[in-house]
């Protein structure tokens, strides 16, 4: 134990940081995350670097290893290899892990796809995949995501052996089942899509509507949020979109948020539209009172599954090959400064004195609203508040800053009183 560090940690006035999780955090919701690659994080040292700085990712999601095909290839037999190099890098960093995905037609092994189930057989093996896998997390994630994407792009129950089997009872049963494997972490549904208010968001409310008519527990509703830039939705749209279910006591987050350029390589104005297409996304969150975080799908574009899925599209995210940070970077900063206040007694920066190794467990309750600082005005016109954008490229609002901040220049599109 170095003591003279320890002490002088102590003493220091809370740690000043304009980065993302610790913005969210100030802004009212629980954490900005992103999902891990878990092919990179060991060769990877920059990748590491950002990805384990709390002040930035407040949680973790693991991109494949908690996957069916990745936990039970083969029946009965269970590995965690690939989910504990999340689970572990988010310990050893005191992150939080969001746990994904059980319920889902993809990525689910062929001999779950492809067997021939009674409901008796099916619901057996379903049962113990999640005694398993949830039972082996317990206590580390803050939610499962119990099923995934159940609904078709054009508003239908998408086909799959658990749909063929049960019907839509299989919905219902999958709560209930990973409530009895885990009785304590959020239980979400998680679907893309949803953002745009139609026929699929229809169907989701109604798939929320079906799960609590049969008194099954369901906490939360993930919009995944794979987006493209310039065809995403306005920010009361989408909050609109999120209040559909917060209407019926369910908690929202975008979970896989990414916003792809549809043609490579992207313009400095089409990486401008991203910056506000991603600012729109966050704030759409800030502004509904059930909307708990924000995580995106990976945050460099050197790794990301956009052109592995969409060919010529891609640089969806809000870092750069290289690390840099991107305009969209900046814009998410901008939106969680605007709304956050100084730091509570208990902030994310105190957690860092938290036993190692200790998971952190985020508080599952709602998020209260806070209001968002204003400006105020002076002689010498408006005074922005702490953590505020001051200036940048485009930057019409004030530029000076309340005393004793200061005005500090991030980059060309954002400065911030500091
Ligand atoms: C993607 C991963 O990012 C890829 O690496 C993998 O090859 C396919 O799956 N919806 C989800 C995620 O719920 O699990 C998907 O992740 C992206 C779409």
């Amino acid at each position: 134990m170095h003591s003279k560090t320890a002490l002088a940690a102590l003493l220091a006035p809370a740690a000043v940081s304009g980065q993302l999780n610790d913005l969210a955090v100030r802004a009212g919701l629980k954490y900005f995350g992103t999902a891990l690659r878990e092919g990179s994080i060991n060769s990877d040292a920059s990748y590491a670097a950002i990805l384990g700085n709390k002040a930035e990712f407040g949680q973790l999601v693991p991109e494949n290893g908690q996957k069916w095909e990745s936990t039970e290839p083969t029946r009965g037999q269970f590995t965690y290899t690939q989910g504990d190099i999340t689970a572990n890098t988010a310990k050893k960093n005191g992150q939080g892990m969001r746990c994904h995905t059980q319920v889902w037609y993809s990525q689910l092994p062929s001999w779950v796809r492809d067997g021939s189930w009674t409901k008796d057989t099916l619901r057996s093996v379903m049962a113990t995949h999640m005694n398993n896998v949830m039972g082996h997390y317990k206590g580390q994630c803050y939610a499962w995501d119990v099923v995934n994407e159940a609904v078709a792009d054009d508003g239908t129950w998408r086909p799959n052996v658990f749909l063929s089997t049960f019907s839509t009872d299989y919905l219902s049963l999958s709560f209930n089942l990973a409530k009895a494997a885990d009785p304590d972490v959020k239980l979400y549904y998680n679907d893309y899509n949803l953002e745009y208010n139609g026929a699929k968001t229809d169907r989701a409310v109604e798939l929320v509507k079906i799960v609590q008519a049969a008194g099954a527990p369901i906490d939360g509703v993930g919009f995944q949020g794979h987006l493209i830039v310039g065809s995403t939705p306005s920010r009361s749209n989408l909050a609109t979109a999120l209040r559909r279910f917060t209407a019926l006591g369910v908690e929202v987050a975008y979970t896989e948020l990414d916003i792809r350029h549809s043609s490579l390589p992207a313009s400095s104005s089409a990486l401008v539209t991203q910056g506000n297409d991603f600012a729109n996304v966050v704030g759409s969150c800030l502004d509904v009172a059930g909307c708990i975080g924000v995580t995106v799908w990976g945050f460099t574009d050197k790794y990301s599954w956009i052109p592995e899925t969409f060919s010529g599209q891609g640089d969806a995210l809000l870092y750069d090959k290289n690390f840099g940070k991107k305009p969209a970077w900046t814009s998410v900063s901008s939106v969680l400064a605007a709304k956050a206040t100084n730091p509570p007694a208990s902030s994310s920066s105190s957690s860092s004195s938290s036993s190692a190794g200790a998971p952190t467990t985020l508080t599952t309750s709602t998020r209260t609203t806070t209001t968002p600082p204003s400006t105020t005005s002076s002689a010498g016109g408006a005074l922005q508040t702490q953590w505020g954008q001051c200036g940048g490229n485009g930057w019409t609002g004030p530029t000076q800053c309340q005393s004793p901040f200061t005005c500090k220049k991030q980059n060309d599109w954002y400065s911030q009183c500091l």
